[in-house]
């Protein structure tokens, strides 16, 4: 036996699932999908034997091959982390098998919302996010990206709803109170990568290749948010390449989406909190469209090489923005992705998890979504920078290109990158001690760091109460910087001052708003508790959940309000930010 991944019961001697069918049906009153799933082997099996799949929480009712032919199973013992283990025992010859399974009500890769929790407010919603491993609580699979699979699924909804996919729409059919979406995924994908969400959704087109899907009442502002798509594909090709998946396409979520974005091919999900009003975090949807080169094309085999994924992606999202606004603007975004990986070090050392520092980590027994942080991202993408800057820009441009053309549609190691890179460019990975970075914890300290003239005159106010005049034309950019640099020591009167003179309350960029309630709060400005308190009440990304809670937690007289405000929104989180959020309040301090 032998496991690619350690956060998978997928074994190298058993079968290789290569292509999947699924067919859910929603049932919103049970808050549970009815689904069955069939698994398509690479090749029949040489031989009778078992084939290990992963669920969580599913009910599995029957199990066949494609015959027909009933299959002996049984679930193993389950695993807090992996789920349960699913067994089927496998005869000579067996080119898949066909499982009839229910979701729980609490599956972790399902929100199930209440139509007071979207903005409509009239219709149920449903989503799924299913990296890093929660697809296995939708459908049993080989839930690992070193089992990359095609796909074709149809989904049953009320009449009323519309179900989309990360895959190509087929056709839909109405039957009475029901209708059937039906999709086709012809490139191979991992299975962290299926995704869906029913609710009540329209679309407007922003190209030829790209949409955009919300509830329709958020419909004109995500258009014009978003209006610009078709500018960062664009780059984005120059860039890396052919776009690979044909469409690009955007679904705004509702505010209880965990994340910024997630890269699901062909439909980017993306958190409502992008709706600044003024483009100004479209950095994300540069992110998630790189993700289409680097984590979709070319996937990280397990998730302890989960750098090849956002090391490369934060590097790629910054030469889209680079080449679309300019490289002032491109050293903004990695100053502030050098202050979150200064900020995340020190805490991993402080907590005595120098381990974590690392970019190749290991993480047996270790819960992928409890192992999450910006280093894998931030470290990542400075190897990458430090790379460049020693290979040449020109030079460097083609052995990015060479890999993901060597990689595509492949599950990659770091063992892989440092093979290809060495081969490539003989002496590079030495020339910046590649090595140093991957297997040594921190951050090197020959690394490259941004400078630009915005960047020196930002820090040179931080700490004061700068006048209007002074910060003319800083943008949320800026703020968030100035903000981040600003000492914790700013007085009550001085943080009132910098309120009313730039209205951060009242920021539409969450970026800049939560870097204010977390100065303050950091200052013990009490006042900018009933902000905190509505912030948190309403958005489930958990980027700003994390901070905001263990800053309430750190202080004795806001503990109490970080527990009320838990339990409080707890029911209206989505499962992962639900398990996360309970394990950073229960951690000792
Ligand atoms: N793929 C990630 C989100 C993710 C990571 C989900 C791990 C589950 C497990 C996505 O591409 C991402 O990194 N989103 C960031 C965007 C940011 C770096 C621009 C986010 O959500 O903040
Ligand atoms: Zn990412």
């Amino acid at each position: 036996m032998a496991r690619p991944d350690p956060h998978s019961v997928t074994d190298d001697t058993q079968p290789v699932t290569r292509r999947l069918e699924l067919d859910a049906v929603v049932d919103f009153a049970a808050r549970r999908l009815g689904c069955t799933t069939t698994l398509h082997f690479e090749a029949p099996t040489p031989d009778a034997g078992p084939l290990d799949l992963d669920t969580r929480g599913l009910e599995v009712t029957a199990a066949t091959d494609l015959t027909g032919q009933a299959l002996r199973w049984e679930l193993l013992t389950p695993d807090a982390i992996l789920g349960t283990p699913l067994r089927l025992h496998l005869p000579k010859g067996a080119s898949g098998v066909r499982l009839e399974s229910r979701t729980a009500p609490d599956a972790s890769a399902l929100q199930w919302l209440e139509p007071s929790q979207t903005h409509g407010g009239q219709r149920p919603y449903l989503f799924s996010q299913c990296q890093a491993i929660h697809a296995r609580s939708v459908l049993p699979c080989q839930d690992t990206p070193a089992r990359r699979v095609s796909y074709r699924a149809s989904l049953t909804v009320p009449s009323k709803l519309v179900a989309v996919m990360a895959a190509a729409p087929l056709r839909h059919e109405a039957k009475g109170e029901r209708t059937t979406f039906h999709f086709e995924m012809p490139q191979p994908i991992p299975p962290y990568l299926l995704a869906f969400a029913v609710g009540d959704l329209a679309s407007r087109d922003l190209s030829p290749r790209s949409r955009v899907w919300s509830e329709p009442g958020l419909l004109e502002q995500s258009a014009w948010e978003f209006a610009d798509v078709e500018r960062h594909l664009t780059a984005a090709e120059a860039l890396f390449g052919p776009y690979d998946w044909e469409r690009f396409d955007l679904l705004v979520m509702p505010p209880s989406f965990p994340y910024g974005g997630m890269e699901n091919p062909r439909l980017t999900f993306l958190t409502p909190t992008l709706l600044a009003g003024d483009r100004s975090l479209v950095n994300v949807v540069a992110h998630e469209l790189a993700h289409s080169w680097t984590g979709n094309l070319v996937t990280n085999l397990n998730a302890e090489h989960f750098w090849l994924n956002e090391g490369f992606t934060v590097y790629a999202e910054r030469r889209i923005l680079e080449a679309l606004e300019g490289a002032d603007l491109a050293a903004l975004h990695a100053a502030l992705g050098r202050n979150d990986l200064d900020a995340a070090v020190t805490r991993f050392m402080a907590a005595g998890t120098p381990a974590l520092t690392k970019l190749r980590t290991q993480l047996a027994g270790v819960d992928p979504d409890e192992a999450f942080s910006v280093v894998p991202y931030e470290k990542g993408a400075l190897l990458l920078k430090a790379l460049e800057v020693a290979a040449g820009r020109e030079a460097f441009d083609r052995l990015l290109k060479s890999w993901l053309g060597t990689h595509r549609f492949g599950s990659v190691t770091t063992d892989d990158f440092l093979a290809h890179f060495s081969k490539a460019a003989p002496g590079l990975l030495e020339r910046v001690r590649a090595l140093e970075w991957i297997d040594g914890p921190g951050v090197p300290s020959d690394a490259p760091r941004p400078t630009s003239r915005r960047l020196e005159a930002v820090k040179a106010l931080a700490g004061t109460v700068p006048t209007a005049e002074a910060t003319k034309g800083w943008t949320a950019l800026d703020w968030q910087l100035f903000l981040e640099w600003s000492p914790h020591t700013l007085s009550a009167r001085e943080l009132e001052t910098l309120d009313e003179r730039f209205g951060f309350s009242r920021s539409t960029n969450a970026e800049v708003h939560v870097g204010w309630l977390l100065l303050a709060l950091q200052c013990g400005f009490d006042e900018v508790l009933p902000q905190v308190e509505a912030f948190v009440l309403r958005v489930g990304r958990m980027k700003y959940l994390k901070p905001l809670y263990t800053a309430l937690q750190r202080k004795p007289a806001t503990r109490a309000l970080a527990t009320k405000l838990f339990e409080q929104s707890r029911p209206r989180l989505h499962p992962i930010a639900r398990a996360v959020i309970a394990g950073l309040l229960a951690k000792p301090r």
